[in-house]
C-alpha cells in the first residue's frame, strides 16, 4: 500500500449532458491510497492522511493527476507505417497498411512490435485501448502476452477480412470462426483482457463473413465488436456497391448482428440522422479519430451531432494510428478541438478530458473497473507536467492551481500545446509503468 500526493482531476459525470462545472472533481491537494492495484481511499490529504498515518506518499507536487487515457481505436501493426505520405483512405489501405499488416506473419515480428507499441502507449500516458491486430491469429496471441505481461487493459481481436484486400491477407469465413473462437475461450476476460470481433470494415468482409462475425457474436454475447464505419466518401460508394441491398453503411453491420452496446465504430463522419439515431438506440460507441481524420483526408465528425440530446451517442477519442498522426491523446484533443471549430462547434477542456478519460471508459463499458477515482476502482492514473516546456512554462509560471479559471487554462495549454513531454510519470494497476528520464526534462 502507498499514497499519491498531489493535485487530482476526475469526472464523475458527463459535461455533454450536464453542467460541467458539475461534471469534475478537483483537488488542489489531495491523496490516493493504492492498494493491490486498486484504489484503496481518496480525498484531500489533511483528510485522509490521518487515516493511514505509517505509509509511504510519493509526493508529486507541482503537477495534476487524472486518470489514465482510453485510447478506443488504434492499430498497433500500423505502428511502424505511422506518417506516411500522401494518400486518402483506401489507397493509404494499399500502399501503406496491408503491406505493413503483412510483416505480421512473423510472430516474432509482431511480439517487436507490440512491445514497442506498448511502451509507446505508456509514455503516452494511455492506460487502456481499443486494438485492432491482423489477420493472423499468432499476431494476436502475442499482442495479448506482450499486454498481460504489462497488466494493461487492452481490448483487441484477430481482424476478419475475406476480400478486397491482398491474397496473404486474406482468410475465409470457417477459418475466422474456428481461429476467432479459440482466441475468445483464450483470452476473453483473462485478466485485465477483453475479446473483441473485429471485421475490419464492411469492404474487406464478404457477407458471409460478417453472418460469421454476427454468429460468434450471439455465442459470446458479452465479447466487444470492434470495426469501421462511415469514414471516406469513396468508401461510402464502395459499400453501397457492394451492399446495394443495404439502405445505408450501418444496415451492413445491422443485418449482421453487430450493432449493440457493445459496438465500437471507428470515425462515423458521413452518418445519417436515421443512423446516429439507431446508434444511439442500440447503445453503441464511436472512437472520434480527429488527427487520422484530418490526415488522410477523410472529413470532420461532427462531435456536436453525435452528443445531440435528441440521440446522443457514446463517444471515446481514439488515435487510430498509424493513419492517425500521435499516440498522444493530448494531441488527439487538440486535433479534436480544430475539428470542431472548423465546423463553428467548441470541445472546451473539461469535456475533452472527460471523452480522453471517464467518457472513454463508459463508451467500451468498463466505467465500473477504470476512468476515475472511485474508490474500488483499478489504480490506472499519470502524472500531468504543465510546464513540460518552456513555452508551456512561460504560458503558465505558476505552480499551482487555485482557481477553476486557472484550472481551465492549464488544462487548455496542455490539450493544445501538450504531448508525450507533458506525461511525467504513468502508473498502470498500481505499478509505475513508466517515468519520464532526466534528458526529457530541460
Ligand atoms: N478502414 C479500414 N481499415 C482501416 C484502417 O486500417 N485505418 C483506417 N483509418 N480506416 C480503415
Ligand atoms: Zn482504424
Amino acid at each position: 500500500m502507498y499514497g499519491v500526493r498531489s493535485a487530482f482531476l476526475d469526472f464523475i459525470d458527463d459535461p455533454f449532458v450536464v453542467s460541467p462545472t458539475e461534471s469534475y472533481r478537483y483537488l488542489e491537494d489531495g491523496l490516493l491510497i493504492v492498494e493491490d492495484g486498486k484504489i484503496k481511499a481518496f480525498g484531500s490529504y489533511d483528510h485522509i492522511r490521518t487515516d493511514y498515518p505509517e505509509i509511504e506518499i510519493i509526493d508529486y507536487s507541482q503537477r495534476l493527476i487524472i486518470p489514465g487515457f482510453v485510447d478506443t481505436h488504434v492499430h498497433y501493426p500500423q505502428t511502424e507505417i505511422i506518417a506516411s505520405y500522401g494518400e486518402q483512405l483506401l489507397q493509404w489501405l494499399e500502399k501503406y497498411a496491408f503491406p505493413g499488416e503483412e510483416r505480421f506473419k512473423d510472430p516474432l515480428h509482431a511480439r517487436e512490435v507490440a512491445g514497442f507499441f506498448f511502451d509507446e502507449l505508456a509514455r503516452n500516458g494511455t492506460t487502456t485501448a481499443v486494438v485492432m491486430t491482423t489477420v493472423f491469429p499468432e499476431s494476436t496471441r502475442v499482442f495479448f502476452e506482450e499486454a498481460q505481461s504489462r497488466n494493461i487493459r487492452a481490448i483487441a481481436g484477430q481482424v476478419m477480412m475475406d476480400r478486397n484486400a491482398p491474397e496473404s491477407l486474406l482468410d475465409n469465413p470457417e477459418t475466422a470462426y474456428h481461429n476467432n473462437k479459440d482466441l475468445i475461450k483464450e483470452w476473453h476476460n483473462r485478466g485485465r483482457l477483453c475479446y473483441t470481433i473485429t471485421p475490419r470494415f464492411a469492404i474487406t468482409s464478404t457477407p458471409e463473413q460478417l453472418e460469421v462475425a454476427g454468429q460468434l457474436k450471439r455465442e459470446f454475447p458479452d465479447v466487444y465488436v470492434h470495426t469501421h464505419l462511415s469514414e471516406n466518401q469513396e468508401e461510402l460508394v464502395t459499400v453501397s456497391q457492394l451492399f446495394p441491398e443495404c439502405k445505408d453503411y450501418l444496415e451492413v453491420y445491422e443485418k449482421a448482428g453487430l450493432v449493440g452496446d457493445r459496438s465500437i465504430f471507428a470515425h462515423g463522419i458521413y452518418l445519417s440522422n436515421s443512423e446516429f439515431k439507431r446508434l444511439s438506440e442500440a447503445g453503441s460507441a464511436i472512437a472520434f479519430c480527429p488527427t487520422s481524420n484530418m490526415f488522410i483526408g477523410s472529413g470532420l465528425f461532427n462531435l456536436k451531432e453525435a452528443k445531440s440530446p435528441a440521440h446522443p451517442i457514446a463517444v471515446g477519442l481514439a488515435s487510430d494510428v498509424g493513419a492517425g498522426t500521435s499516440f498522444s491523446m493530448l494531441k488527439t484533443m487538440s486535433a479534436a478541438y480544430k475539428v470542431t471549430q472548423l465546423q463553428k462547434q467548441t470541445l472546451s477542456p473539461l469535456p475533452a478530458f472527460y471523452l480522453a478519460t471517464l467518457g472513454g471508459a463508459k463508451a467500451i463499458h468498463l466505467d465500473s473497473y477504470i476512468g476515475n477515482f472511485q474508490i474500488g476502482k483499478e489504480s490506472d492514473f499519470i502524472v500531468l507536467n504543465w510546464q513540460a516546456t518552456p513555452l508551456m512554462a512561460f504560458r503558465h509560471p505558476q505552480h499551482s492551481i487555485e482557481s477553476v479559471e486557472k484550472l481551465n487554462e492549464i488544462l487548455f495549454s496542455l490539450m493544445i500545446l501538450g504531448d508525450d513531454r507533458s506525461i511525467d510519470a504513468t502508473y498502470i494497476g498500481g505499478n509505475l509503468a513508466y517515468r519520464k528520464p532526466d534528458y526529457m526534462t530541460w
